[in-house]
């Protein structure tokens, strides 16, 4: 960007400056020589007039006052006088030399910012157009004009009120979740328009209370910025397992993010719910889950760690295909905003690694360990939570795990509803890679990929 800032300066700086041609004292008599228009009558004429002078000195008198160098005798009475003058003239032109330079260079300083401050005007409006794209003055972000046609569809959340009508249909750490119709687009009136969830991100400290002191408001404004950057970024992440943002609005005490409903639910809720779910259908699951996070760990630059990877992030659109949801958002919000009731520290705690406890850095290998948990639970048929495990010796899924897998009998750690479904082997080596992504030391775990690629060699 400087450089195209200052390439107009070059530019405009150069051709200012006028060509510097060294002077002689033979210019006058070079050019008025050679070509004299016309004949001058002949009592004008000094050549006739002065022809015996001619003979004795080879040049005409006119040309005698130029020339300073071949008529000593003139020379010398008049060479102090032209020396001075043509030092006065050297000078003059030197100063008008650098005059014209000063100035050429002022103007082309002066293009040249100018120039690169309407180029990087340009550049950012283009990015803006890019990314950030389509603001409208009430503060929404649309990320995904193709199903967010028209800014005014959103118009109703700038409304203090404009939640409160509507359905909840989850909480989490941060607020709650709220489930909304789009009205039907002006040129399809006959369709309905689209359903979406609405995701309350609510501006509090991490025991919900509002803010007490200066110093409180402020960090809490820095975290509510901090988010905002990131939901940014998510905004233009695309991924056929990944749930996409579709539009963000900001508001003065929270930020609100639009996604496309799911209305087959979250992972969770249907592992726990009334629907069963056949050996196949959680095996795609568990597909998509692992190409979701391989493209966020290896194909996104910069590579987004998800932080928070549990089947309650994990939603099901209307194929049963997995989209994780959340990612790209957990970095920002503390512990304290994702695991904020007794309940679900219990349900979280079983997704996060032994060596996030210790080191406190989450690393891509500590969602592989929740990945791993996910993997288990699909095949297991119950949550790290379940009271199942609070009975057992090793108190943890991944403990029980283990031990059961090395037992003679590993058929008993597949969930009993998928038992005698002819899938028993591919069950079991899930399991091993449920094992293997759940290793103690990270260095031990495989990468997404290799996840995937293992995954993808399961033969059905
Ligand atoms: N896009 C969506 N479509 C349908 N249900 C959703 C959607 N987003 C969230 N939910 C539901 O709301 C619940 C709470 O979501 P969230 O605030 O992300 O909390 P959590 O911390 O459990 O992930 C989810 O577990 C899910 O059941
Ligand atoms: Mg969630």
């Amino acid at each position: 960007m400087a450089a195209i800032a200052l390439l107009p300066l070059l530019l405009l700086a150069a051709p200012i400056s006028p060509p510097v041609y060294p002077y002689d004292g033979s210019h006058a008599l070079r050019r008025t020589t050679p070509h004299h228009p016309r004949r001058l009558p002949s009592c004008l004429d000094s050549q006739s007039a002065d022809r015996s002078a001619h003979r004795r000195n080879p040049f005409p008198k006119r040309y005698v006052l130029a020339e300073t160098k071949t008529t000593p005798a003139v020379a010398s009475s008049n060479s102090s006088t032209n020396r001075s003058a043509s030092e006065l003239h050297r000078s003059h032109s030197h100063k008008q030399r650098v005059r014209t330079s000063v100035v050429g260079f002022i103007t082309g300083l002066l293009a040249g910012i100018a120039s690169g401050a309407v180029l990087s005007l340009l550049f950012r409006l283009v990015v803006n157009c890019v990314r950030g794209r389509y603001r409208n003055p009430g503060g929404a972000s649309i990320f995904s004009p193709k199903h967010i046609k028209r800014a005014e569809d959103l118009a109703f959340l700038d409304k203090d009120d404009g939640l409160a009508a509507l359905e909840v249909i989850g909480r989490g750490g941060c607020g709650e979740v709220y489930k909304a119709q789009l009205p039907p687009d002006p040129r399809n009136p006959d369709r309905p328009g689209m359903v979406i969830a609405i995701k309350k991100i609510m501006k509090r400290t991490p025991d919900g209370a509002e803010p007490t002191s200066d110093e409180e408001s402020r960090l809490l404004d820095k975290w509510m910025r901090q988010i905002r950057s990131e939901i940014q970024t998510v905004g233009h992440i695309r991924h056929r397992n990944l749930l996409p943002l579709l539009a963000h609005v900001t508001r003065p005490d929270c930020h609100l993010l639009i996604y496309e409903f799911m209305k087959n639910g979250s992972l969770d809720l249907v592992l726990n719910g009334v629907r069963e779910l056949d050996w196949l259908a959680r095996y795609r699951i568990a597909l998509g889950i692992a190409s979701g996070l391989e493209y966020l760990h290896i194909d996104h630059k910069p590579q987004i760690i998800h932080r928070d990877l549990k089947p309650a992030n994990i939603l099901l659109d209307d194929g049963m295909e997995a989209r994780i949801a959340d990612f790209g958002l957990a970095k920002e919000m503390p512990d304290a905003h994702t695991h904020i009731t007794a309940s679900k520290v219990a349900g979280t705690l079983g997704y996060i690694s032994p060596e996030y406890g210790q080191t406190l850095r989450f690393t891509a290998k500590c969602d592989i360990y929740s990945f791993g948990v996910i993997l288990a639970v699909l095949v297991v048929g119950k949550m790290p939570s379940d009271p199942f495990f609070h009975d057992t010796d090793e108190i943890s899924l991944v403990r029980w795990l283990r031990k059961v897998m090395s037992s003679d009998n590993p058929t008993a750690a597949i969930d009993p509803k998928l038992v005698g479904n002819g899938y028993e082997e591919q069950m079991l080596l899930v399991l091993r890679i449920a094992i293997f992504c759940t290793m103690d030391d990270p260095k031990e775990r495989p990468s997404s990929k290799e996840v995937c690629s293992m995954l993808a060699q399961i033969k059905h």
